[in-house]
C-alpha cells in the first residue's frame, strides 16, 4: 500500500541540523505527502513556518496550478492571525522556493515580503528555471538558507518527478495479471478476474500514484474498462487518471470510461511509430508516468521498444494451457543470450496471488508502493 499516513517516519540526516529542525522538516515532508498522486507534473512539497518553537503556519502543494506550499503556509499563518509573528520566523520547506512565474507567481517574493529570516530547504529544485536561483534570491535578500535536511527522503518521495526531469521521459510501469504459464486471457478474451482483490487494490494504488494508464484497442472493446482510480486509500480516491488508448479514436467506444476528469488521448500509429515519438507525445502533455495495463499487443510494443522501466506481475497459481492469450507476443528471440533480463525488486505473496516486481537493469527502482 502507498503510505500516506501522517505518522510515516523519515530517516535521520547529518549533524548540521538540530533536533527541532528535523522535527519541523519531518512535518513538512508529511504534509508534502498529502499531495501524492495529485501534483504531477509538479513535485509534492510541504512547508511549515515556526516562530519561538511554535508552528504558526503550514501547508502543502495540493495540485498542479494551485498555490505552492510556501504560499499555502503563509496564507495559513495569516488565516490563523499569525501574520505579525512572521517577521523573524523560520520556514521549513521540502523543495527550494521557486523564483520564476510559472502557473503561479514566484514564492521567493512572498517569503521575502513576509519578513521570514531563515529558510531550511530539503532539496534544491532540478527545474532549470530554479536550480539554485531560488536559494540565491533568498540569500541576496539577507535570508539565511540552510539546504539538505532530509534531501534523500524528499528525493525518494518525489522519485517520479526527479526521474522525469533527469531523463526527460516518463517512468513506465507495465502491470499484468496472469496464470503461472503467462496467460492473461482465455481464448474467448475473458480475463475477469485472473488476479484477486488484494492484487487489484495495488493496481488502484498505482493508478493513484501514476499520471496515465495505457491500454490497447482490444482491451477497451472487450473489457469495457472504467480506467479510473478506485483505491482504498482516501487520499487517492477520485484522482483523475489520464487514459492513453492505443487505437484510432473512431475504432473504440469510450462510454465505459468513468468521468474522473482525466484526459483521454488516442495514441494512433503515428504516435507509436517509434519509442521517441511516444516519449515526445508524453512530454508534450506533461505525462511523467505511465501504467501500461495491456493487453498483450500493447505489452509487446513496450517491451520491443525498450520502454519498460518496471514490470509488476500478479500470478494466480493456475494454468490456462495453450488456448490462452500470452502476456507477450513474439519478441524475435531465437537464442537465450537475446533474452531481455530484469532485476527482481521484490516478490510478495498476496493471499493466493504472488506479486513479482521487476525493474530495468541499470535504472533505480523508484519508490512506488511504500
Ligand atoms: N490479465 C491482464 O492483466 C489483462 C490486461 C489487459 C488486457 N487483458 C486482456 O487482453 C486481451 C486483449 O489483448 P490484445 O493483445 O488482444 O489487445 P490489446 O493489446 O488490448 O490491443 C491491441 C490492439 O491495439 C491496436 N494498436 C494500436 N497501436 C498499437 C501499437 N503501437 N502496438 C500494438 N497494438 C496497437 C492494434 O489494433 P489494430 O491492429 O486493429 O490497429 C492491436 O491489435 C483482452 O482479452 C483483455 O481482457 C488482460
Amino acid at each position: 500500500m502507498i503510505n500516506t499516513d501522517d505518522n510515516y517516519k523519515f530517516s535521520s540526516p547529518d549533524d548540521f541540523f538540530s533536533d527541532a529542525d528535523r522535527q519541523y522538516m519531518t512535518l513538512a515532508l508529511t504534509l508534502a505527502k498529502r499531495g501524492m498522486g495529485w501534483t504531477s507534473p509538479n513535485p509534492m512539497v510541504g512547508a511549515v513556518i515556526v516562530k519561538d518553537g511554535e508552528v504558526i503556519g503550514q501547508g502543502y502543494h495540493h495540485r498542479c496550478g494551485m498555490l505552492h506550499a510556501e504560499r499555502e503556509a503563509l496564507a495559513d499563518a495569516k488565516a490563523n492571525g499569525n501574520e505579525p509573528l512572521l517577521n523573524g520566523a523560520t520556514m521549513f520547506v521540502t523543495l527550494e522556493p521557486c523564483c520564476h512565474t510559472g502557473r503561479t507567481p514566484p514564492c521567493t517574493e512572498a517569503v521575502i515580503e513576509s519578513g521570514i529570516r531563515r529558510v531550511v530547504v530539503a532539496s534544491e529544485d532540478v527545474d532549470e528555471r530554479v536550480a539554485g536561483n531560488g536559494i540565491q534570491t533568498l540569500r541576496n535578500a539577507g535570508i539565511r538558507v540552510d539546504v539538505g535536511l532530509f534531501d534523500e527522503d524528499n528525493r525518494r518521495l518525489n522519485s517520479i518527478f526527479y526521474f522525469y526531469k533527469q531523463y526527460k521521459r516518463p517512468y513506465i510501469v507495465l502491470k499484468a495479471a496472469m496464470t503461472l504459464d503467462g496467460k492473461i486471457a482465455a481464448s474467448t478474451m475473458d480475463s475477469s478476474w485472473i488476479s484477486n482483490e488484494q492484487s487489484r487494490s495495488i493496481v488502484h494504488d498505482l493508478r493513484g500514484r501514476l499520471k496515465a494508464i495505457a491500454v490497447g484497442k482490444n482491451t477497451v472493446i472487450h473489457d469495457k474498462p472504467r480506467l479510473n482510480c478506485r483505491s482504498d486509500n482516501p487520499a487517492l480516491q477520485n484522482k483523475p487518471v489520464d487514459k492513453i488508448i492505443f487505437a484510432e479514436q473512431s475504432d473504440v467506444p469510450t462510454d465505459s470510461f468513468a468521468p474522473d476528469g482525466g484526459r483521454i488521448f488516442f495514441a494512433d500509429r503515428s504516435i507509436t511509430s517509434s519509442p521517441d515519438d511516444f516519449i515526445s507525445f508524453c512530454m508534450q502533455h506533461e505525462i511523467d508516468s505511465v501504467l501500461v495495463e495491456g493487453g498483450s499487443g500493447v505489452y509487446t510494443w513496450f517491451l520491443q521498444n525498450g520502454l519498460a522501466d518496471r514490470i509488476i506481475l500478479f500470478y494466480r497459481p493456475s494454468f490456462m494451457g495453450a488456448d490462452g492469450l500470452n502476456v507477450v507476443g513474439g519478441l524475435g528471440v531465437t537464442k537465450i543470450h537475446q533474452l531481455m533480463n530484469f532485476n527482481i525488486h521484490s516478490v510478495k505473496q498476496l493471499g493466493d496471488n504472488i506479486m513479482i516486481d521487476l525493474s530495468r537493469i541499470g535504472t533505480e527502482a523508484l519508490c512506488l508502493l511504500d
